[in-house]
């Protein structure tokens, strides 16, 4: 069993299994492309719905310093991704990775825990898209935004995007870049329009005083507060960081931006500069977006569904709460449509390894996408954002992604040592210093999440682990078996042909 658990699967294999002749991609993307995409898929519910929130719960005006310090990790991961994705360009992203560097046990782990960024991501940034829904059209409460249960709102939007990601639409490039356009122009509409509303009083104190948080149970603390035993705070210090912690969420989106090393027109400059200067754009918006709304609003009464276009309704600019509205409507959707893909994407990778069942990575004769777990993805995540709150949801899918970037910079460090004679398009500068930086970055993030976020992921990772042993191990190893016996015939389609097609 030790063997087996620890069994890789080889570099050369997994791009064998995505291989096809007449398929292979162009390199055609620049650093610029790249870094459009980046901030397509970057900026969503995060920015619009989490600064508020955690402005009035943990950070108050300071919620700008923990978008600096979020902005920071994610900025020593990606460095990390850059370099896997340039040596492991296939679909799966990091599940694909950990099977080929730290054994089939660790990429099942991985492939389950991806399923809390993607999956689980998509949910909560529906259940954004549906609060700005609610606040646009005055729609009533029980339809959609946060006190909807369920909401229908996000239920509605998570259905339409699969029905897209099933007949394979394919967002061009124009459509992209126009979405992209209208969220970066909303969010500058924001600052802009904004800073004329900035009042000194609300931003002091910037840095309101640690205090014992109010009406916090034992489970909404976070664990590093509970490891040192302290009573539960809010503001201060330990506030700046749990927010970080939080708002972490923001940015997710940038690793996905690392899937395209295979298409990029010179990987080793553009890759880095790509997700670079997607992320140095996300923060500086990010953070000037959370100066000017807690400058425009008191930091406490910015704890609702949709804070930005509440700031703006509470200064008597109702218009500009609309236009905000429809901004994050648009730029919302292509977040959603990204993760949702990238989650049927994982499951077809890892359907196709045999570690869930092959039958269900079947593609479509017509689409030629993978229409059942397309389809099953679907229906879960819409079932999650109907029911879910969203902070919880968010803080989940924020372990899960930290989780997922330190074992990327792991793996970074062993695929080194362990295969040091595979071409890398990219590779990380200072290495093994740098990727062990980022693991005490991410862990640092991930121990400042409240218990209850960290007993919730500590569940999930245990069914994952019972289904590895129950199914995936034994159904992986007869795959192994059969192969040994046999010579390498995909299991379904290449992967790449499912992905370049569906993917904006
Ligand atoms: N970064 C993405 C968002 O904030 C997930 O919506």
């Amino acid at each position: 069993m030790a063997i087996s658990v620890l069994r890789t699967k080889s570099i050369e294999r997994s791009i064998q299994d995505t291989d096809e002749p007449g398929h292979k991609l162009k390199r055609e993307l620049s650093a610029l492309d790249l870094t459009v995409f980046g901030v397509g898929v970057i900026v969503g519910t995060g920015i619009f719905v989490l600064t508020g929130q955690q402005a009035a719960r943990n950070a108050g005006p300071a919620i700008v310093i923990s978008f600096l310090l979020a902005a920071v990790v994610c900025a020593l991961a990606a460095l990390c991704y850059a370099e896997f994705a340039s040596t492991v360009p296939v679909a799966g992203s990091a599940y694909t990775f950990g099977y080929a560097t730290l054994g089939e046990l660790v990429a099942w782990i991985i492939g389950w825990d991806l399923v809390l960024e993607l999956g689980l991501g998509a949910a909560v940034v529906a259940r954004g898209w549906s609060a700005y829904l609610q606040t646009l059209f005055d729609l009533p409460p029980w339809l959609a935004g946060d006190s909807a249960v369920p909401d229908w709102g996000a239920m509605f939007i998570v259905a339409l995007l699969t029905v897209v990601g099933v007949v394979g639409t394919k967002l061009s490039g124009r459509v992209t870049g126009i979405l992209v356009a209208v969220k970066v122009a909303v969010v500058l509409f924001v600052i802009g329009l904004g800073l004329f509303y900035v009042t000194s009083d609300n931003l002091t104190p910037f840095v309101p005083p640690g205090q014992p948080s109010e009406g916090v149970s034992g489970g909404e603390e976070p664990l590093l507060q509970a490891l040192l035993g302290i009573v539960p705070q809010q503001f201060g210090f330990f506030g700046i960081v749990a927010a970080a912690s939080i708002v972490f969420f923001a940015y997710i989106g940038f690793d996905v931006v690392a899937t395209t090393a295979e298409e990029t027109r010179n990987p080793q400059r553009d890759m880095p500069r790509g997700i670079l200067a997607s992320l140095a754009i996300c923060a500086v918006l990010y953070m000037a977006v959370a100066f000017v709304v807690t400058g425009m609003a008191r930091y406490s009464s910015l704890d609702t569904g949709a804070p930005l276009a509440k700031a703006f309704s509470d200064v008597g600019v109702e218009w500009a709460s609309k236009v905000i509205s429809l901004g994050a409507i648009c730029g919302i959707t292509t977040v959603i449509l990204v993760l949702l893909l990238g989650q049927s994407r994982v499951l077809f990778a890892m359907s196709r390894d045999h570690l869930l069942p092959p039958g269900i990575a079947r593609v479509h004769p017509r689409f030629g996408t993978p229409w059942l777990i397309t389809i099953g993805t679907g229906v879960v995540v819409a079932l999650v954002s109907g029911f879910v709150p969203l902070a919880k949801l968010s803080e989940l899918t924020s372990i899960g992604t930290l989780f997922a970037f330190v074992v990327v910079a792991i793996g970074v460090i062993v695929l080194r040592r362990t295969r040091p004679d595979l071409p890398r398009a990219f590779r990380t500068p200072w290495v093994p210093v740098l990727p062990i930086v980022s693991v005490l970055a991410c862990l640092w993030l991930m121990i400042n999440l409240p218990v209850d976020t960290w007993i919730r992921f500590v569940i999930w990772m245990a069914i994952g682990f019972v289904l590895y042993f129950v199914y995936g191990m034994r159904a992986a190893g007869r795959r192994h078996a059969g192969e040994a016996e046999a010579p390498v015939s995909p299991a379904g389609p290449p992967a790449d042909r499912v992905d370049r097609q569906d993917t904006t």
